[in-house]
């Protein structure tokens, strides 16, 4: 590589790394930044999002009165003898890459550590029709996750751009978290049920949940963000997925939809400390505070989700954080204060975990926490209940 481009990579990176705050997080400043480099080369491009993921992945351990360029070389030093034996790096330099509070709210490991410092693994699930045909054109590359629900599920080790695939751009297959498609499936809908997410986002769970009901039913997708509620219809034209209705809400005025639901999913905003491996530099801008004012939000978004469910009906409460405060204790204090709903375990009929992880619920269970390094995926909680039909 020349040294002029090296040096663009590393004027671009750097800038990034400078404007990244809680506002602007990385991988957005990433996505407009490298947008605008129409003559960057890929790798070059690549190079790029290497410099600002290790930067943050290190950022505890370095010595900010250093130079910035100091700085990245020394993250890039712990990553490299990170990489060729995790054993390297003594736990309380470890302890660093996450900010001390974390503590509190979790039982922080050091396998969870580990985890958090490796390459991300890439999911994909391909919509039913499409499973097969997606499994032969990339055989090489994919690992199927397991049988039942977990049939159309693949770890991806190529190293294309996925983006570019024209199977994704027909929607022959999305990107999707393990995790994330745990929580899907975990709903257990059933085709012909109408279900409502309450917080769709860009829709990765709302595709997830019209593609299980087989087009029979409908999934009803509302968010606070209508920009958000934008990209989800490109996402399920693309997953050719009609079976949805969405609209804005704000999660205090009444909601769009008059009817009660069969189910409700509720993947709620919270601190998002399982997408930690992937969002390196949210661990810098999340604090203990937003964990105490998320869960307030959390636990009014539950109540008003008990309000819109038909007798029977089914709930389930997801997070995307580890946090004591953001799950169990959300859990806990919902039962309490709901006992017009009881927990829905899982029945153990199909496998619920996918059998690439080599794991088990062991015994029936109606709250989980995914944990990233048993899963390889994002850090996930997940609850579900039905309400009583009789009170
Ligand atoms: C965890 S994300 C949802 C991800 C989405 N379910 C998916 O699978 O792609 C949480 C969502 O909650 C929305 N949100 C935050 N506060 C909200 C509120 N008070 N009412 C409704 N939605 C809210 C955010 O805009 C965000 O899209």
């Amino acid at each position: 590589m020349s040294k002029r481009k090296k040096n663009g990579i590393t004027a671009l990176a750097d800038e990034i790394i400078e404007q990244c705050d809680a506002r602007h997080p990385a991988d957005q400043l990433l996505r407009q930044a490298l947008k605008n480099e129409k003559e960057m080369l890929p790798r070059h491009k690549a190079a790029v999002v290497e410099r600002v993921y290790t930067y943050f992945r290190w950022k505890g351990c370095l010595d900010a009165e250093r130079t910035l360029n100091r700085q990245v070389r020394m993250a890039r030093e712990l990553d490299a003898d990170f990489l060729s034996y995790a054993g390297k790096i003594k736990s309380e330099v470890l302890r660093k890459v996450v900010p001390e509070w974390t503590a509190e709210t979790m039982k922080v490991t050091r396998e969870w550590l580990c985890q958090i410092q490796r390459p991300v693994t890439l999911w994909l699930r391909a919509p039913k029709a499409s499973g097969k045909r997606v499994e032969l054109a990339m055989k090489k590359e994919l690992q199927p996750a397991g049988e039942g629900c977990w049939r159309n599920t693949f770890r991806y080790f190529g190293k294309e751009d996925l983006f570019q695939m024209s199977h994704f751009q027909h929607g022959h297959f999305e990107i999707q978290d393990l995790a994330s498609q745990f929580v899907g499936n975990f709903c257990q809908p059933e085709p012909g049920e109408n279900w409502w997410d309450m917080c769709a986002g860009e829709g990765g769970k709302t595709v997830h949940l019209a593609d299980l009901l087989q087009q029979k039913g409908c999934v009803w997708a509302t968010d606070r963000a209508a920009w958000r509620l934008q990209r989800l219809k490109r996402r399920a034209a693309r997953a050719k997925i009609f079976n949805y209705q969405s609209a804005p809400w704000d999660g205090k005025s009444k909601p769009p939809f008059r009817k009660p639901f069969d189910g409700i999913l509720l993947d709620a905003p919270c601190s998002g400390l399982g997408t930690w491996q992937r969002n390196p530099n949210a661990r810098w801008t999340t604090t203990f505070e937003d964990v105490k004012e998320l869960t307030e939000l959390q636990f009014k978004l539950l109540e008003s989700a008990v309000a819109r469910l038909k007798p029977g009906g089914k709930l389930v409460y997801s997070v995307c954080t580890l946090t004591k405060q953001e799950t169990t204790r959300v859990m806990r204090r919902f039962e309490k204060a709901f006992p017009e709903m009881e927990p829905w375990t899982w029945d153990g009929t199909k496998p619920a975990v996918p059998e690439v992880c080599e794991l088990d619920f062991g015994k029936p269970v109606h709250g989980y926490t995914v944990q990233p390094d048993q899963w390889k995926s994002n850090g996930m909680f997940v609850a579900r209940w039905r309400r009583r039909k009789k009170a």
